[in-house]
């Protein structure tokens, strides 16, 4: 495949350390194992997370300049809102501090004790916050979802028969919404359809149950939709997102990502002033005041300009062409990843490239760390190590899948950059019966991927 040529030239760069491999044995000894207690600087490709890592543009940071500062009615927040409603719609747009803090705001109001909240999957953070406001989450992805080596268009979607069935069998009343999540990053980043979207939509207001869009990644959605599904293919960005989220309630949406900012959020809400009422009193609590909501009049008005650079198609051709690019490579080099590849990043199928490690000694981790020894690269575990113990039986729970993410992060690296990621996982390939498992020596009680302390283990 070719690389699609990036639609910018650098201005400013940000050196990089070169490690040796001893030096990178040091340095994740002292880390117990943990990707995340690395120090940066001791990484070379940085593939951790695409969140708040992308590279803003010249007029982002001349955006930074002109943030206005006021406590309320800033420039930048009117700004920020007429990029907003124009683009999504919605009556009442939200800036909160990141994509969580959304969650946090809404999820409690909406959700009652002992509520299930179905997703086409729900991301970890979403997921901890149904739990913390008392609800039950449920995912319920498309069969293709789960199946990495056959090739869907929309690997995202909701299983509609699935969520119907869940609904009849457990009664409306035990329903407190629906999340569908854009694209689908736990299953690897895969976009889901508009169609899907609308047979959702047809659902919940059947029901009469609440709709929200998990927004991280609406923008490389909307262009798989404008590429994959014939209906779209001579809409726009923007008039496709429009009638995406004219089909939902609500949505909450971290602008690290699409947005491209390093930090930033947006809630909104259609055509619901009791519900927005309830989140004004909730965002005054915990993020401040409305027109700022927990970030710097600086970082709205980078989100404003941010906001429309995402919606560029030679931006989102050449973004997703990254991720279609090396995960070509991969094929070549026959490593087995979610396919076909997502927006932000390959999800490399670890269980299959090191069956020698059960899913208990985390070959999705056990892959992570290989990478960061061969070549300086830092990935994560998208798998059983990223699971928390069941919390009532305390029992390891299973991933449906063992991925490493190899998430990219926006406009930062080059195409050189990618061969090194290929070359290494080749590399790893050719030796992969060496690699080791990994073993739990200390974990939190939630969230113990972030924590955890691991040693190897030889298989
Ligand atoms: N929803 C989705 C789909 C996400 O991917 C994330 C973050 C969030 C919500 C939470 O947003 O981080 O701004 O609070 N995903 C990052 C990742 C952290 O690495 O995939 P946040």
């Amino acid at each position: 495949m070719r690389y699609i040529p990036e639609p910018f030239k650098i201005k400013m760069v940000e050196p990089l350390k070169m490690t040796t491999r001893e030096q990178r044995e040091a340095y994740i000894k002292a880390a117990d194992y943990n990707g995340f207690a690395l120090p940066a600087e001791a990484v070379y490709i940085d593939l951790q997370t695409d969140s708040g890592t992308g590279a803003m543009t010249d007029t982002q940071w001349a955006g930074l300049m002109r943030g206005d500062e006021a406590y309320s009615g800033g420039r930048s927040y009117y700004r920020l809102m007429e990029v907003g409603k124009e683009l999504f719609g919605y009556d009442y747009i939200q800036p909160v501090h990141q994509g969580r803090a959304a969650e946090k705001v809404l999820l409690p109001i909406i959700i009652k004790a002992g509520q299930y909240v179905i997703s086409n999957t729900f991301f970890d953070t979403t997921r901890g916050h149904v739990g913390l406001a008392g609800g039950r989450p449920v995912d319920l992805v498309c069969a293709e979802g789960l199946d990495t080596t056959t090739y869907a268009d929309f690997k995202g979607n909701m299983d509609v028969e699935k969520l119907v069935a869940f609904i009849e069998e457990h009664g409306v009343d035990s329903i407190a919404g629906i999340v569908m999540t854009i694209t689908n990053n736990t299953v690897g980043g895969q976009p889901v359809s508009v169609a899907n979207l609308r047979e959702v939509s047809a659902v919940a207001k059947k029901y009469g149950i609440l709709l929200i869009i998990d927004a991280a990644r609406f923008a490389e959605n909307a262009m798989f939709v404008k590429q994959r599904e014939p209906e779209f293919n001579d809409k726009s960005i923007k008039q496709i997102t429009l009638e995406a989220f004219a089909l939902a309630d609500a949505f909450t949406m971290s602008a690290k990502k699409d947005a491209i900012v390093n930090m930033g959020g947006l809630l909104g809400v259609r055509d619901n002033p009791a519900l927005v009422e309830r989140i004004k009193s909730n965002v005054i609590s915990f993020e401040g005041y409305l027109t700022y909501g927990g970030l710097a009049g600086r970082d709205l008005e980078a989100m404003a300009i941010g906001l429309e650079e995402g919606l560029d198609e030679d931006y989102l051709r050449y973004r997703i062409g990254q991720s279609q690019y090396l995960a070509a490579k991969l094929e070549e080099y026959g490593i087995p990843f979610q396919n076909p590849v997502g927006g932000h990043g390959v999800f490399v199928d670890a269980g299959k490239m090191l069956p020698h490690i059960p899913w208990n000694y985390y070959p999705g981790h056990a892959l992570a760390i290989e990478l960061y020894l061969e070549a300086g690269i830092r990935a994560c575990d998208i798998g059983s190590y990223l699971m928390d113990p069941d919390p009532v039986t305390g029992e390891q729970q299973q991933a449906p899948a063992e991925f490493t993410r190899l998430a990219i992060p926006r406009r930062v690296y080059t195409q050189a950059h990618l061969d090194v990621i290929a070359d290494a996982l080749k590399t790893i390939k050719e030796r992969s019966r060496e690699v080791p498992g990994y073993e739990i020596t200390w974990q939190a009680e939630v969230l113990r991927h972030f924590t955890g302390k691991l040693r190897p283990v030889k298989l």
